[in-house]
């Protein structure tokens, strides 16, 4: 498949999406800057109901942003106060443009570089995944302590100059993990800590590939994040990243792997995901 080898950060028409984008949030937000971008994966849609007075904003609306078409995933910007008038400000993101629907790695480019645009400093991203690990089963989450980008694909192909070379030793921020464990203890939620290993899908893995994964270190997988991860840190944002456990990877159980499966094991922890965001953007703001 072949990397759209376009240099968007340089492209006149992306930037121009981008502060369009950013002029039209500033629009509904006023000078408020947003504690966090939260980028809502599969399963994490619960979140967006602890922002009570929020204003929606379709990304169709957002030049900058695209139009992700998996089911779950609605496309939406919406901005509002955490619990209500007088909360932090937060900017969720409903859905996400996977590098498998079209074979763009850098579909979120204008949507992350708009909230760095508006002076938002931290991306904490949602995803669903497969365990690798069966002390680790569905219903759990986990704090990414590091990824595997395994299709080695980037969303930074024609970016220019020395920032391209984006340091990614520490690609998840240490402060901000050590917040996320405080915060799930206080919830008393288990948060396990571990690699994820990004796949480009849309098929699920062999029990092969699997075991290879496990050989490297991975603790879970999944088809997103890496990418947005990496547009984050060239941005000068730092990023959180978690991960609930939706089903034991392919191989380590007898149940096939479907997406309908997928999100059936998310419903399940749907509550205790919008309880950890929550507690993390409250911690966040203070
Ligand atoms: N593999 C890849 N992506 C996933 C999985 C999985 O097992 N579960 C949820 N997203």
């Amino acid at each position: 498949m072949q990397e759209r080898g376009h240099d968007r950060m340089h492209d006149p028409a992306h930037e121009e999406a981008v502060l369009r984008s950013a002029a039209r949030i500033r629009a509904v937000v006023g000078g408020r800057i947003p504690v966090a971008a939260v980028l809502l994966g599969s399963g994490w849609g619960e979140v967006a109901h602890t922002v009570r007075d929020g204003v929606d904003l379709p990304y169709a609306e957002l030049p900058a942003f695209p139009v992700p078409g998996v089911g779950g995933h609605t496309g939406t910007l919406r901005l509002g106060s955490l619990d209500g008038p007088g909360g932090p400000l937060v900017a969720l993101l409903l859905g996400r443009q996977h590098p498998y629907e079209t074979g763009d790695a850098a579909a979120m480019a204008g949507a992350v570089r708009t909230m760095a645009a508006l002076g938002c400093r931290t991306l904490l991203q949602t995803n669903a995944a497969g365990s690798l690990d069966p002390a680790m089963p569905p219903g759990r989450f986990m704090v990414l302590s590091d990824h595997l980008n395994l299709p080695q694909r980037s969303p930074l192909v024609g970016c220019k100059g020395d920032s391209r070379f984006v340091d990614m030793s520490q690609a998840y921020d240490p402060a901000l993990r050590a917040l996320a464990q405080r915060c799930a203890a206080s919830l008393e939620l288990p948060l396990h800590e571990g690699v994820y290993a990004w796949v480009l899908g849309p098929q699920f893995e062999t029990p092969a590939e699997i075991r290879m994964l496990r050989t490297l270190g991975a603790h879970a997988v999944g088809m997103s994040t890496v990418p947005e991860t990496i547009l984050a840190r060239h941005a000068g944002m730092r990023v959180l990243a978690l991960s609930m456990i939706t089903n034991l990877a392919s191989g380590l159980s007898t149940e096939p792997l479907s997406h309908a499966h997928t999100l059936a094991g998310a419903r399940a922890a749907a509550a205790d995901a919008a309880r950890l965001v929550r507690r993390i953007i409250l911690e966040l703001e203070s």
